[in-house]
């Protein structure tokens, strides 16, 4: 079956029609999962597409780069759209609908209200981008509404904003299962991002050292240890340029203590020439 494209609210309740979403779901599994996307979909979005598929009939993918999460400054203008190689991602993924509004067609010009990601928001991502994470929360709300699927699957990569995502759904008691899909890496440990595409051969190079540091860090038994050692492989990459390096409770974004026991997140965010990019991994204490 085709992809059918939906570029408005009309065109998406269209969408719905055709596909029998809001019939009967087949026995066992949902019937609609939404992958999230800024577009620029790479081989990272590919395999959230395909955990999607694992729990819904129909899969339909989201492109919209959303000003509301950019700051000043930041690479909204710049960011990569590649609407038609995208396409063909969702078309050879077996997606049922891709969703592709204008930015007219998502916020009225007096938009008034948005979701505020309150304290948890303010941290780590949120000290050094200030209101992206409300936008980003603002965003996935609105698709939530407009698409109504049963499931949204999004990446690990981006751990603040999936952990953010699960506590708007818990704390807006919203119908939608959050599933988390694993970060998908290069062979030699880059995560993928669509703004590795920005990197030159020579920041590619000097961008490994995010991947190391975490590595390095997830093979200490200690918080302290494990901040230690990250930090001075981050340290020997003269060209990264680190916003921060944190090991935090994966609920809350807290920083932990010595005493944690469990999982953390051990999460850096550094800027390698003009490039800002993150990085996570998940240690057991
Ligand atoms: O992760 C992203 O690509 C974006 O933050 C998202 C979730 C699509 C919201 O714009």
């Amino acid at each position: 079956m085709d992809v059918i494209v939906a570029g408005d609210r009309a065109e998406l309740a269209e969408a719905r029609r055709a596909l029998g979403i809001g019939g009967p779901a087949s026995p066992g599994k949902a019937a609609l999962a939404l992958v999230p996307t800024m577009g620029a979909l790479h081989e990272g979005h590919r395999s959230l597409m395909r955990l999607a598929g694992e729990h819904a009939e129909h899969v339909a993918v989201s492109i919209f780069v959303n000003p509301l999460q950019f700051g000043p400054g930041e690479d909204f203008s710049r960011y990569p759209r590649t609407f038609d190689d995208d396409l063909e991602v969702c078309a050879a993924e077996g997606v049922s609908m891709v969703f592709a509004p204008a930015a007219e067609d998502m916020y009225l010009p007096d938009r008034q209200v948005g979701v505020s990601a309150g304290k948890m928001g303010a941290v780590v991502e949120g000290a050094f981008r200030p209101g992206h994470l409300d936008g980003v929360l603002t965003v996935v709300l609105k698709l939530f509404n407009l698409v109504r699927p049963d499931v949204a699957v999004f990446g690990q990569k981006d751990a603040q904003q999936l952990a953010m995502i699960r506590r708007m759904v818990a704390d807006l008691d919203l119908p939608i299962s959050v599933v988390g899909a694993p970060t998908i890496r290069e062979a030699d440990g880059l995560a993928l991002s669509s703004r590795n595409r920005y990197l030159s051969p020579q920041d590619r190079q000097a961008a490994l050292a995010l991947s190391r540091a975490l590595f390095a860090g997830a093979g200490q038994r200690t918080p302290g240890e494990i901040r230690r050692v990250a930090r001075a492989v981050l340290a020997e990459e003269p060209s990264v340029a680190v916003d921060y390096l944190v090991l935090v409770d994966p609920a809350t974004f807290a920083e932990v203590g010595e005493g944690h026991t469990g999982e953390a997140i051990l999460a850096v965010a550094a800027r390698v020439g003009s490039t800002r990019l993150i990085d996570n991994v998940t240690i057991g204490l």
